[in-house]
């Protein structure tokens, strides 16, 4: 398995295993529609004749498009990473990255972030806190493997950065691999509540509507014949994300799976219960 050279939040590295036996390999053509650190196109680039990869964060996107070219990202992010016992740095290249934005500068700023975690604001500004960390020899050695083994199959990747339903569903031979942010909650009544299930640094970036616009988008793949594939968190604590719950009782098929962060609660009842929903 290869490791991408992001710590990303949400990164489904650790649940590869679980995953990769799961996908509709009957498809010619992979989405990896919330694409994020990249764990999962980069392990499945070898099973599909062709594959998309998205994300609504623009400059995300342009990281992961440029490893694919060339090593100029690598020598740019490295002279701009602020490294350790640089907080005045990292502060001047935060707003250097709001001011105007480019992938080496957000990576740049992920590499040096607390627990090299990004985050923004409301207003889609870079707002995580200095980690006291930078570019280092793992670095290195990451991204190396990950650019070896990615840049065999640069012909077949499209990068794009739209809006998930931007995505045109345009044919049957389609598999959509869609690990969205946190789920929004079930109210007591059934309907969709305001809170996210958790938070995650690119929360911002999921609007009010969004859960129902994947749970019909999900449903429109279904009709065309494709297949999905969708991920997420299903419960935690009492809390129950309204949307996978509702795919459930739509009758698709649900499967648990077993992370280590499943803590167990007092009562002896899972607090996190992380699953995948296949419509095959
Ligand atoms: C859970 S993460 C994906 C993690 C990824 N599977 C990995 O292994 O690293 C969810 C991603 O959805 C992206 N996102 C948020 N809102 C979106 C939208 N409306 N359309 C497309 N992508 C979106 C976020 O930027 C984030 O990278």
């Amino acid at each position: 398995m290869i490791e991408t050279p992001f710590n990303y939040t949400g990164s489904k590295f650790k649940l590869l295993e679980q995953l990769l036996p799961v996908f509709d390999y009957t498809k010619p053509y992979f989405v990896d529609v919330f694409a994020g650190g990249g764990s999962v196109y980069t392990n499945v680039v070898d099973k599909y004749q062709k594959l998309i990869v998205n994300d609504i964060i623009t400059d995300l996107i342009g990281i992961h498009q440029n490893l694919t070219l060339d090593d100029s990202i690598i020598k740019e992010t490295k002279e701009l990473c602020p490294n350790k016992n640089n907080p005045l740095g990292f502060a001047e290249l935060r707003n250097s990255y709001n001011d105007s934005p480019t992938p080496s500068k957000l990576w740049a700023l992920m590499l040096s972030s607390t627990n090299n975690m990004m985050r923004f604001n409301q207003k889609f500004k870079y707002n995580q806190t200095y980690g006291d960390r930078g570019w280092n020899a793992n670095t290195d050695k990451k991204v190396e493997t990950f650019v070896n083994h990615i840049r065999q199959y640069k012909e077949n990747i499209k990068f794009i950065s739209k809006p998930f339903d931007q995505i045109p569903v345009s044919s049957d031979k389609i598999m959509f691999y869609c690990d969205p942010p946190y789920g929004r909650i079930k109210n007591e009544d059934g309907t969709i509540g305001k809170k996210q299930i958790s938070e995650a640094g690119y929360n911002a970036f999921w609007k009010e509507d969004d859960d129902k616009r994947l749970y019909d988008y999900l449903h429109l793949i279904n009709e065309k014949g494709s297949s999905f594939m969708v991920s997420g968190v299903l419960k935690h604590d009492s809390k129950v994300c309204w949307m996978l719950d509702k795919l459930i009782s739509d009758g698709f098929k649900c499967k648990e799976l077993n992370f280590d962060y499943n803590k167990v609660s007092r009562k002896g009842e899972k607090e996190t219960l992380e699953i995948i929903i296949t419509n095959y």
